[in-house]
């Protein structure tokens, strides 16, 4: 069996697409895979919680992106039958395509005889998130591969954050969202308003550093902050939603120091800092009618999930998102 880690952005998101970091931590829940050979046919992927089964050759992103990672692991001859045990949702922001992504390489390099070094897997797993998202910048399939926590930039990749793994509040606001239309709509906010948007860029990197010191320092507040300062900015570039807004206000009512949207906005899902009050963060947002619950972020690779999925996740996806 093959697993890897779905993330959670802590600060800066879109800012890591434009070259500024990002603080991103593994939580414990992951996509896990089995594999196994058969006889003839096609190469199958199964992934029952989320209703979705294909094959290569079928015409279907994931099904592309599976016979891209064959092709590119070295088993594209090979009759393979995969099934995938997910338990992160879909599009909703927690790295669930790129957890998927990476443990596909990892089996189907397993299936194939090879070892692959961790560059080649983010490398052979990042050739398979463009299939759903056109200019991804790395941050979630490092993540996945690695677990932890790290500051990761365009290029010079995941530079681990040594600190003790914090709980937090995980919020599905329920609203689809496509990963490449909110990076579209940033780059639109980039051309309508350079300065205005390219500042709160920057600000969201430059808060994803400073929160990085300050987790290793314990400083909690200071993180909390920093969360609260980045959603008014993800806000002003229009990746909140009503939902969000209300999610939002629901967990400051109920002691949360920082909550924001996680990933790409638009919808998808939120998180949120209260030390000591993330049940009743989590409440407040059943309260709401969303889903909701706590994990752990910032646990090392190969840490078992710190508690069992539960319906939040069991959800129909027609198309896989990001
Ligand atoms: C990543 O989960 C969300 C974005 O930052 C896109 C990316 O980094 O590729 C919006």
């Amino acid at each position: 069996m093959t697993s890897a880690f779905g993330k959670v952005i802590l600060l800066g998101e879109h800012a890591v697409v434009h070259g500024h970091p990002a603080l991103a931590a593994a939580i414990g829940r992951r996509i896990a895979l089995r594999w196994e050979r058969r006889p003839s046919g096609p190469i199958t992927l199964a992934i029952p919680r989320w209703r979705v089964a294909v094959a290569t050759g079928d015409a279907h992103p994931l099904a592309d992106a599976l016979a891209e990672l064959a092709r590119r692991t070295g088993c594209d001859q090979l009759s393979l039958a995969l099934d995938a045990q997910a338990e992160l949702p879909p599009a909703a922001g927690l790295g669930s395509s790129a957890a998927l992504m990476v443990a596909l390489t990892r089996a189907l390099a397993a299936a194939a005889g090879r070892r692959l070094a961790a560059g080649e897997v983010d490398a052979i797993a990042g050739a398979g998130e463009h299939f759903f998202h056109a200019n991804p910048s790395g941050v979630d399939v490092a993540l996945a591969a690695r677990g932890g926590a790290g500051l990761y930039r365009r290029g010079a990749g995941l530079q681990p954050v040594r600190a003790a793994p914090l709980r937090l509040a995980i919020g599905l606001s329920g609203e689809p969202r496509r990963t490449a239309d909110m990076v579209a709509r940033v780059a639109a906010e980039l051309e309508r308003e350079p300065s205005r948007t390219a500042a709160g860029l920057d600000e969201m990197g430059r808060a994803a550093q400073g929160a990085a010191e300050a987790w290793v320092l314990g400083r909690m507040d200071d993180i909390g902050r920093r969360m609260a300062r980045a959603q008014e900015i993800l806000a002003g570039l229009g990746l909140s939603t009503r939902a969000i807004d209300d999610m939002v206000d629901a967990a400051t009512r109920a002691g949360a120091t920082g909550t924001k949207l996680t990933g790409a906005g638009g919808g998808g899902a939120v998180i949120a800092l209260a030390p000591g009050r993330e049940e009743d963060v989590v409440a407040a947002w059943r309260a709401l009618g969303r889903e909701a619950f706590t994990a752990m972020a910032g646990l090392p690779a190969g840490q078992p999930p710190d508690e069992p999925p539960d319906e939040a996740i069991d959800e129909p996806a027609e198309e896989i998102q990001t």
